[in-house]
Formats: structure tokens, C-alpha cells, sequence
């Protein structure tokens, strides 16, 4: 077993830690928000917010009038106070934002990225870290999505200033982000590359330079700790080979986790259902994993006490759990989902499917059956196909060989004038403003229409059920690690 690997300090930072044998995976958007990973970060273990999103989360927040003030406490904390008080004076709403009220639009970052969009990437980055770290000393990581590129040097350096120890990035294969990462730790001036459709690689970068933005010199940040989130034995091991884009470690995440799925290798063969079956050459090599050398965790069915001895027998540091965690009471799913969610994990009437087309990403997406969700069908049809929030949104080389952005969830016309394939289009579903949904921040349309949501979970409900049965009005995320950890009943 491989508990208690203490580890040296990166640049600028000042301690060394035990690495823990429980991450509390981070998901998106705003599932694992500052209170989830701040109750995990507490009792030991890694907590991990989500970093997607979370300008458009700050400023719907601040519109819903700020409840108990968090966020204006935490953007009272950050270095350049007339930054924060943009913010503020853009999107608070004292009294709230009356239900009927559409929520404002925000800058969206593009490959070319103004002030005001930079700058909300980063008090968002900012405050949801800032406020999982508030009050104690344990550690919290921000997750990312290699696919969503053009934000990540804003939102990591929001993280950065409020002093995030880990970053954790899967959908993709993330070579950038070590280097960038010292970048930023000296507030240094990056152009992180970004894959461009119909330009060869390295064509295209987003600029970020942080002195001209924050106008202030500010002492080296604490360099956190990457962690790559990959499906297979050999993303690893291609990872570590050369330094420069070696991470500190690897979530290695098989295909019956929470959200995203690398999708099947070799032939996609689907289930009666349509379902994409996924066979033992999509799980990884775990001794080939160990055998690297470098710690890692494994995700993905393994929120069970059973799960984490697995994983530490076969070498691991420990698991990566998402779902046990989704449903506790500390994540951020809006209430009466949670509840219904937790109800038919009960009862075990929970059902989890892979969707092969609903992620406008490509990628496979575990989808939760929730009625009212765009999980059926008729929700779906019911649903005015638009596209306004555009996280998911890929740059592509237009005509005129500018960058534009499109989305296979947009509406179909505009799509196939930016040169989208119809047959992309069909049965995407609009994932960012059904992720908004989920954590009470859907958007109300003029016309009245209120955005549903769109419920990912794993596949493994043995975790859920059983926790179920021992805390029947629900768990927090503390009784969750307890019953991981074995202090507790099973
Ligand atoms: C609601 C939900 C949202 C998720 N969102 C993300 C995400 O945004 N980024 C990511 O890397 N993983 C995401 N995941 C995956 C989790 O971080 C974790 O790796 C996975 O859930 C582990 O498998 P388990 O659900 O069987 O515990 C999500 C999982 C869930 C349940």
C-alpha cells in the first residue's frame, strides 16, 4: 500500500503533504462546488471544485443576490480590490434576481480575449477556490477539461491566486499544462496553444499576461500539483517519459466513471438499448501504470471501502470518487434533484446509460434518467435549440481564415453555415446551460422558457445504495469518507 507517500514542495510553495488516499473528483459545473470540496479538504482528504464555468457561475450568483454574502467575502480577498468591484457593480443584485428575469449574458472567452472576460474567468477561479480554502489548512484542487482551452490560463490563474495545491485536467491529453503552470507561477506572460479545426496544431494560442491585467507585481504563487486524468496505460506513460510535459501523478479513470467517457477502442458495438458496450481493452493497464512509478489513483467505480483496497492493493495512492459524492448533501445539485436522485439510488430505480451523441464534446457521457431532465426525449423536443453560453464552443479557420466558434448543439442552420456536418448535429443536447440547470443557476428565457437540466452520474450505484440504507435522509460528504475510510457501518 501507498499511503503515506509524502511529497516535496513545488516553487514558491512552503510545506510538503501526505497525499491523500481519497479525491473527491471534481464535477462540473458547479456540482463540486467550495462547500463540497471544503468539507473534504477539512477531514484530511483532497477536495476538488470545478473550474468550468465558473465565470458564468459568479455572475448568476451575484444576481441571485449572494445569500449569505460567500462571494462577496471572497472577492473582498482578492489582490486588485477594483477587479472585484467590476464585478460587483456589473452582476449584484442586492434583493435578487426575480425568477421571471433572464440572468445577463457575460464575455465569452474566445480565442481573442478581452478585459472584462479575463477578468471574471478569474475572480470565478478566484472565489470558488479562495472560499474551499477559507478557515482551515487541507487541500483543494480545481479540475479542468483539456477541451475547453481558451479558458484555462485565465480560470488557472484564478485558482493560482487564491493558492490552489492541485490542478486535475482529463477529457484530452493535457501536455500544456505544466508548463504552464510555472508560467503563471511567476506571473509570467502565456500563449497557451489551442487546437484550431482546419489549422495545423500550434497555429493558434490564447494570450494571458497578468501584470498588464492585475496592473500590480505580486510575490511567486505556489506552484500546484497536475494531475493527469487518462483512460489508459500508455496516455501515461507518454505523459511521463519527457519532463516537460510530465504531470505529478495520474487519476487513471476507467469508463464507468461520472461525465465524460473515452470512447470505446476499436469498433463501437452498441447494446439493444444503444448503448456503446465497453469491453476489458478500455481499462488500463494498472501494473503497467504502476510500474511507471509515479503515484496515481484510480476513478471510476470505486466509491466503495472495498474499492479503495483494491486500488491501494494494485499500487495506487488511492481512488478518485465522483458519485458518493454528487449525492451528498455538501455537492450543489439543485435540492429536489438530489433528492429524487438519492430516493431512487434508495430503491435502486436509478438509472445510469452512455450516451454516445448527447455531449456536444464527441466524447461518450454518462447520463442519469431524471424525469423533467433531458434525459427524455420530450423534454428534449420541448427544448428551443440554442446556443449562448458556449463553454463546449470549438474555434474553427473560417473562410476568411479568422476564428470563429460553433457548437454541434447550436441550432443546425447556423452550424452548417459555420461548416459543421448535420449529422454532428443530430441529438446533441446543450450541455452548459443543462449543467447551469442542475445547480439551481438555469437560465429563464424571454419568451418565459426555463432551462432544464441534464443529470451525469457513474454507472456503479452499488455505492449510493449502500449509504443509502445506512443514512436514509441522505449523507454528507464527511459520513461519505467515513464509510470509504471504514469508520463506519456498512
Ligand atoms: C456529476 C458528475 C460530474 C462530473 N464532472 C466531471 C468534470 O467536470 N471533469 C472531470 O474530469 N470529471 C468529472 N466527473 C468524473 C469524476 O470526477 C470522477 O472521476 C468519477 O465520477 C469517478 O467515478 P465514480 O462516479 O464511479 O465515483 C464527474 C462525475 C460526476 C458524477
Amino acid at each position: 500500500m501507498a499511503t503515506n507517500n509524502a511529497v516535496s514542495p513545488g516553487a514558491g510553495s512552503t510545506a510538503s503533504h501526505t497525499l491523500p488516499s481519497i479525491i473527491q473528483g471534481g464535477m462540473g459545473a458547479a456540482v463540486s462546488s467550495w462547500r463540497l470540496a471544503s468539507q473534504v479538504a477539512q477531514s484530511g482528504q483532497l477536495g476538488v471544485v470545478s473550474g468550468i464555468g465558473l465565470d458564468v457561475v459568479l455572475a448568476r450568483r451575484l444576481q441571485d443576490g449572494d445569500k449569505g454574502g460567500h462571494i462577496r467575502r471572497a472577492l473582498a480577498a482578492f489582490p486588485v480590490p477594483a477587479i472585484a468591484a467590476r464585478a460587483i457593480e456589473e452582476y449584484y443584485l442586492p434583493d435578487g434576481r426575480s425568477p421571471a428575469q433572464s440572468y445577463l449574458g457575460v464575455p465569452k472567452l474566445a480565442i481573442v480575449q478581452d478585459r472584462p472576460s479575463q477578468e471574471l474567468a478569474i475572480l470565478g477561479n478566484f472565489t470558488e477556490v479562495w472560499l474551499a480554502k477559507e478557515g482551515h489548512t487541507g487541500l483543494v484542487g480545481v479540475n479542468y477539461l483539456e477541451k475547453v482551452q481558451m479558458a484555462t490560463p485565465a480560470a488557472a490563474y484564478g485558482a493560482m491566486l487564491a493558492g490552489v495545491d492541485y490542478v486535475l485536467m482529463g477529457a484530452g491529453l493535457p501536455r500544456e499544462i505544466p508548463r504552464l503552470l510555472n508560467q503563471l507561477t511567476t506571473h509570467s506572460a502565456v500563449s497557451f496553444p489551442v487546437d484550431v479545426q482546419g489549422a495545423e496544431p500550434g497555429t493558434f494560442t490564447v494570450s494571458l499576461d497578468p501584470l498588464d491585467l492585475l496592473g500590480v507585481s505580486l510575490p511567486p504563487l505556489k506552484r500546484p500539483r497536475f494531475l493527469a486524468i487518462v483512460s489508459a496505460h500508455i496516455l501515461a506513460e507518454y505523459l511521463a517519459r519527457d519532463e516537460a510535459i510530465r504531470p505529478d501523478g495520474f487519476v487513471i479513470e476507467g469508463p464507468r466513471a461520472g461525465g465524460h467517457n473515452a470512447p470505446p477502442r476499436g469498433k463501437v458495438v452498441l447494446d439493444e438499448s444503444g448503448e456503446p458496450q465497453f469491453g476489458p481493452r478500455d481499462y488500463a493497464d494498472i501494473d503497467k501504470v504502476a510500474a511507471i512509478g509515479m503515484p496515481f489513483w484510480l476513478a471510476g467505480a470505486y466509491g466503495t471501502p472495498e474499492g479503495l483496497i483494491a486500488a491501494q492493493s494494485a499500487g495506487a495512492v488511492g481512488i478518485q470518487v465522483g458519485t458518493l459524492f454528487a449525492l451528498s448533501s455538501d455537492a450543489n445539485f439543485e435540492p429536489s434533484i438530489r433528492e429524487a436522485l438519492v430516493a431512487k439510488a434508495a430503491e435502486g430505480t436509478l438509472q445510469v446509460k452512455t450516451s454516445l451523441r448527447g455531449s456536444p464534446t464527441g466524447f461518450p457521457f454518462k447520463v442519469a434518467d431524471l424525469d423533467g431532465s433531458l434525459s427524455d426525449p420530450e423534454v428534449v423536443e420541448a427544448r428551443p435549440r440554442l446556443c449562448d453560453l458556449g463553454f463546449l464552443g470549438v474555434p474553427y479557420v473560417r473562410e476568411n481564415g479568422k476564428v470563429g466558434h460553433r457548437c454541434p448543439a447550436e441550432p443546425v442552420k447556423p452550424f452548417s453555415r459555420k461548416g459543421g456536418g448535420a449529422d454532428d448535429a443530430e441529438g446533441r443536447l446543450c450541455l452548459c446551460n443543462a449543467l447551469m440547470a442542475n445547480v439551481g443557476l438555469g437560465q429563464t428565457r424571454a419568451t418565459g422558457y426555463v432551462e432544464r437540466p441534464l443529470i451525469t452520474l457513474g454507472a456503479d450505484l452499488d455505492g449510493p445504495k449502500r449509504l443509502a440504507a445506512l443514512h436514509p435522509g441522505g449523507w454528507t460528504a464527511v459520513q461519505a469518507l467515513d464509510w470509504l475510510l471504514g469508520s463506519s457501518e456498512t
